[in-house]
């Protein structure tokens, strides 16, 4: 990668790096620091060990600069969309290197995914498996696929973030997941490859993934049985970061949960991990807009708002604050940091106790993941900058937008 700006690299530390890009760059911006996200993915291919495969969950973070990184440490790419696969495809990744989830896939998302020639399709449903085999005929094409099955176990996460419990839209009911592998085997142009399951996000303890686990290799088993035999099993992502002072375990014990067991199987590993390879490698600087003291509590206004990082007001998540720059002399207050848009819903951070002036710089820590990923444009506000940091070097990896950026595609309706 081309690293456009470097500044004064012997004395450099990290502060004076968002400093350097909060001035020229400009807040609220993104900064994702490759290095981390480097660390995390050698975590896990060191603990995956040869001939099993590292699929990154897209939808985490779907930068392109850290799509390419993520190619050029040799990941492979768990996709939910043809948009997503247009990216890694982008960012040079390979096709053959993909997996498809997501309960709803559109006949252009499978055509394009078999033109590309992917992985593997993880089928979430009769109707889908149906879908992809008209495609696929049409197409002259043969489809890898694996079932998406649903071991209903509790990840014991956010309700809105769990998958794998039957009253979820997600996979296939395992007292089901047999007859749809013999579907499979009926229909045309189909290959069954593998079996999949993804029981939820943000898991802080290994006791779920040991469960979803135990009831795969059950049906594993029974497919054998009738003479179904398949190349791999992915186990989905999952693995949770610290946001607070959670106690998280590491990427080698949770591997360690499958390793073994299908290796003496002679059964590939697949995993998807999003969170747990970006998620801590990203902050968001911002700026302090006001300060407004009611008699109820002290709001402090950041340039920041729901739009650019959705997890507390959809999930109450607590992400860390920390101070870059402060001009304040006055002792900490209590204070709510809240961003500009216009819902009560939009506060960044509760209950903090900081010395803060107008003008004063601030870190929203762990935003690697599920942050610039899930922004908008509510209340016509551009989406932040994205920048990239490596080494002591950092370059902008996607400009802030601009108004005619956010007009795009839009006509002028007058109707006189
Ligand atoms: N595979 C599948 C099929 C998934 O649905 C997901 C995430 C992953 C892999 C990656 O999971 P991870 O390793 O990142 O936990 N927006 C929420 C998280 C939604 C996760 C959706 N699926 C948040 O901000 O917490």
């Amino acid at each position: 990668m081309n690293f456009a700006v470097r500044i004064n690299p012997a004395s450099l530390d990290r502060q004076a790096l968002y400093q350097a890009i909060a001035d020229q760059v400009g807040t609220p911006a993104f900064v994702y620091d490759l290095d981390k996200i480097s660390q995390h993915y050698r975590d896990y291919a060191n603990a995956l060990g040869d001939g099993n495969l590292l699929c990154y969950a897209v939808k985490a973070n779907s930068n392109l600069s850290v799509l390419r990184h993520l190619v050029a440490l040799g990941a492979g790419f768990d996709i939910v969309s043809g948009g997503e696969l247009l990216r890694v495809v982008r960012a040079g990744g390979n096709p053959a290197k993909v997996v498809f989830s997501g309960v709803g896939k559109s006949d252009a998302e499978i055509r394009l995914a078999l033109d590309m020639g992917i992985k593997c399709f993880n089928v979430e449903s009769e109707s889908e498996l149906r879908r992809i085999s008209r495609q696929a005929v049409d197409l002259g094409k043969v489809a890898p696929i694996s079932i998406r099955v649903n071991p209903d176990v509790d990840a014991q996460t956010h309700p809105y973030i769990a998958t794998g419990m039957k009253d979820n839209k997600f996979g296939i009911a395992m007292d089901q997941a047999l007859a749809c592998y013999t579907l499979a085997t009926e229909l045309s142009n189909l290959r069954i490859v593998g079996v999949d399951c993804h029981i939820g996000s943000q898991l802080t303890q290994l006791a779920p993934f040991a469960d979803a686990f135990e009831r795969v290799l059950a049906l594993v088993d029974q497919l054998a049985e009738q003479g179904i035999h398949l190349n791999h099993v992915d186990m989905g992502g999952g693995l949770g970061i610290a946001y607070g002072n959670e106690n998280l375990p590491d990427k080698a014990s949770y591997l360690a949960l499958f390793r073994e067991t299908l290796a003496a199987r002679g059964l590939q590993l697949i995993i998807e991990p999003g969170r747990s390879l970006v998620g801590d490698a990203g902050v968001l600087i911002t700026e302090v807009l006001c300060i407004k003291d009611t008699a109820e509590k002290r709001f402090v206004v950041l340039d920041t708002a729901m739009n650019d990082n959705l997890r507390p007001a959809l999930y109450g998540a607590k992400h860390r604050i920390s101070v870059l720059q402060s001009g304040c002399t006055e002792p900490a207050r209590a204070c709510e940091l809240v961003g500009p848009v216009c819902e009560s819903a939009d506060v960044i951070a509760r209950d903090q106790k900081l010395a803060l002036d107008e003008g004063d710089l601030l870190l929203v820590h762990d935003v690697g993941a599920y942050g610039f990923a899930m922004s908008s444009n509510y209340n016509a506000r551009p989406r932040a900058a994205e920048v990239v940091i490596a080494g002591e070097a950092y370059t902008v990896a996607r400009e802030r937008e601009s108004f005619n950026d956010m007009l795009k595609g839009e006509t002028l309706y007058w109707n006189q």
